[in-house]
């Protein structure tokens, strides 16, 4: 299938070019760059290049528009010099914190940018959106672990509201012309890098998310992790998530792209492991399996953090044949392998 992919220079983005060209898909990028650079999209290249699987016999070359999905015009040019099967939409604003402070730039960039996209794909006859939505929908969950029939919750902040209200609109549009298929997949938390190290995390400032920030400590840019809380009621009283390797969430989006074909209508999917690992699990996994040292210490909650969140991911293996093959050690590994070779993150000028 020739696939439309939105902010595909992003983190997540990035990792799903490989496995789309690996599937023997191929794909067209729309970025505006705004949280991202273009190396990663060479890197991307280059891996695909390398690799033997990709069944592609010439170099590939993914076409890349730098364009805002709010540009109505730049976005009708590239519909019409391409026809799309579907559209994999990742663009978005994604930083919690800052959505609090800017909630009209990402009402905007993330409503708005999704509204003028789908306008434009069913104006063009594309009607099959896979969207990424995020755990965060759920609120503080009603159940544990979460199904996909857990009732959706009360969102912290702006960012999460735009996941849960975009979720709304595309059900709505999908009801209302029975053509469109939308698979909406609920990240949980996605962690790891490409396995080897040319593609990872690339956060601006201090990082918010665990992960990147505990690489930042181990590389010595950041003194110490902070624990948000250790009196939660989990079994070591440090917050409990489900943490997801970026390459098997990647995995998720070919996955479902079979499954659109095949299914009509909406499909909502956790994408998890099913297991929870505290905030310390991860850190000492980090530094067993790394040899690093993480020095960290306690430090008060952070407000609109849940103790305990991790999926039943059954869903989304009985009806897209999908599983989480890697593990808390792959995660760790990846997450360091990434960030030791590339302690600045992508370079600023091109390779
Ligand atoms: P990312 O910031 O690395 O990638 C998003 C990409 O979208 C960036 O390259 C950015 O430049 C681009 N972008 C933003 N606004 C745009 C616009 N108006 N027009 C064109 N491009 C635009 O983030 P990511 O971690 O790869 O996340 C991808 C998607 O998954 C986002 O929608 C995010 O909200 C969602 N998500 C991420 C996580 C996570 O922890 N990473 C969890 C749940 C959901
Ligand atoms: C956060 C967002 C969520 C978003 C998700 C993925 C909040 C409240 N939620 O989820 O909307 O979808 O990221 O991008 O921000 N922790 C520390 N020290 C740190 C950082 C984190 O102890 O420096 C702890 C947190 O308290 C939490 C766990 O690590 O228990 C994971 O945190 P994080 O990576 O930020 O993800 P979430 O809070 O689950």
């Amino acid at each position: 299938m020739h696939i439309l992919v939105t902010g595909g220079a992003g983190f997540i983005g990035t990792h799903t070019l490989i496995e789309l060209y690996k599937s023997g898909h191929t794909a067209v990028v729309v970025d505006n760059l705004s949280n991202s650079n273009p190396v990663a999209l060479h890197r991307v290249e280059e891996l695909i290049n390398q690799s033997q699987v990709t069944g592609h016999r010439s170099q590939v070359t993914i076409p890349f528009y730098h364009t805002d999905i709010r540009d109505r015009e730049g976005l009708e040019q590239v519909f019409e010099k391409h026809r799309f099967d579907a559209c994999i939409h990742f663009a978005g604003l994604k930083a919690v914190g800052e959505s609090v402070e800017k909630p009209w730039e990402y009402y905007d960039n993330n409503i708005g940018g999704t509204l003028t996209l789908v306008d434009v794909m069913r104006k063009h006859g594309c009607k099959n959106i896979i969207f990424s939505s995020s755990a965060t929908v759920y609120g503080d969950p009603v159940e544990i672990p979460i199904t996909e029939n857990c009732p959706k919750g009360q969102c912290t902040n702006p960012y999460g509201w735009t996941k849960s209200m975009l979720e709304q609109v595309l059900m709505d549009i999908q009801k209302s012309d029975p053509e469109w298929r939308v698979v909406l997949l609920r990240y949980f938390n996605p962690v790891g890098a490409h396995p080897s190290g040319r593609i990872g995390e690339n956060p601006n400032g201090i990082p918010n998310n665990l992960m990147p920030y505990i690489t930042q400590v181990a590389v010595g840019k950041r003194k110490e992790l902070g624990v948000f809380g250790n009196d939660y009621d989990t079994p070591d009283g440090t917050g409990v998530r489900d943490y997801i390797h970026v390459c098997d969430l990647a995995n998720a989006h070919v996955c479902a792209l079979q499954a659109i074909t095949r299914k009509c209508g909406i499909g909502i999917y956790n994408i998890g492991t099913g297991h929870g690992y505290s905030v310390l699990d991860m850190v000492k996994a980090f530094i067993n399996v790394n040899g690093v040292d993480v020095p960290y210490s306690i430090k008060p909650r952070r407000a609109g953090d849940i103790a305990t969140c991790y999926c039943n991911p059954t869903k989304a293996k009985v009806e897209l044949g999908w599983q989480s093959k890697y593990g808390i050690e792959d995660m760790v590994r990846d997450s360091w392998n990434w960030q030791k070779t590339n302690p600045n993150g992508y370079p600023l000028q091109a390779e």
